[in-house]
């Protein structure tokens, strides 16, 4: 429920004049004026990455790229909800690669327009959880992809770095395979092989 006492702003959602308390996410004022929004509204969290905006503000000729349920409304706002971008064309299995020195050829084979990334940074600037992800796609272009999937850890595939490319890279499935291929051919934890090998040879016994 929200404070009537509240600030009021008024803002355009997808051309829609609504006003709003300022406490509101983009989303929840769409709710808030009528709007009965289930189209591009997932986790309300901030992570499913489904309810992806375009937003100017006022006096600011600048367009960002953000998240609806956690953009909060204010004054002479302008925001349009994007659909969502045809998916990627990539596709692998892990299985095919042959061992860990296969990986960057792979990589490569799979992605190979990631090595025409012209450095514009518009992927950096779209992203809304402030990956620097055109440095991720440079680490897996150089094999690095331990340090590559590490940077994307916080991704929630929202699609934007890949709609903003315009060498039709896909930032997001770079991190991906990064971080699929470290898990895939990473040598598990040694206490962990220990104990499981004790374990196999009775060497650990098991209280029942
Ligand atoms: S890296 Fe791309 S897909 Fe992941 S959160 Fe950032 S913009 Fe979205
Ligand atoms: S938007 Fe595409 S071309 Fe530009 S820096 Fe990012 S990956 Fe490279
Ligand atoms: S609804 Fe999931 S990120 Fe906004």
């Amino acid at each position: 429920m929200s404070n009537t006492s509240e600030e009021l702003v008024q803002l355009t959602i997808n051309g829609n004049e609504i006003t709003a308390p300022s406490s509101l996410s983009v989303i929840q004022a769409l709710w808030h004026a009528g709007y009965p929004r289930v189209k591009s509204v997932g986790c309300l969290e901030g992570v499913c990455g489904s309810c992806r905006v375009l937003v100017r503000r006022e006096d600011d000729a600048d367009v960002s790229m953000e998240l609806g349920c956690q953009t909060l409304v204010e004054n002479g706002m302008q925001v349009i909800f994007l659909v969502f971008p045809t998916p990627t064309h990539h596709t692998y299995q892990l299985d095919e690669i042959k061992n860990s020195w296969d990986v960057q050829a792979q990589f490569h084979r799979i992605f190979p327009e990631a090595q025409d990334c012209r450095h514009c940074g518009g992927c950096v600037k779209t992203c809304p959880k402030g990956i620097d992800v055109e440095h991720g796609v440079r680490l897996a272009n150089k094999g690095r992809f331990k340090e590559a999937g590490d940077l994307f850890i916080e991704c929630i595939m929202c699609n934007l770095c890949m709609t903003a490319c315009p060498e039709l890279i896909s930032p997001n499935h770079v991190g991906l395979f990064s971080r699929r291929v470290t898990a895939y051919f990473h040598i598990r934890p040694s206490n962990l092989i220990n104990r499981l090998e004790a374990l196999r040879t009775d060497q650990l016994q098991i209280i029942k």
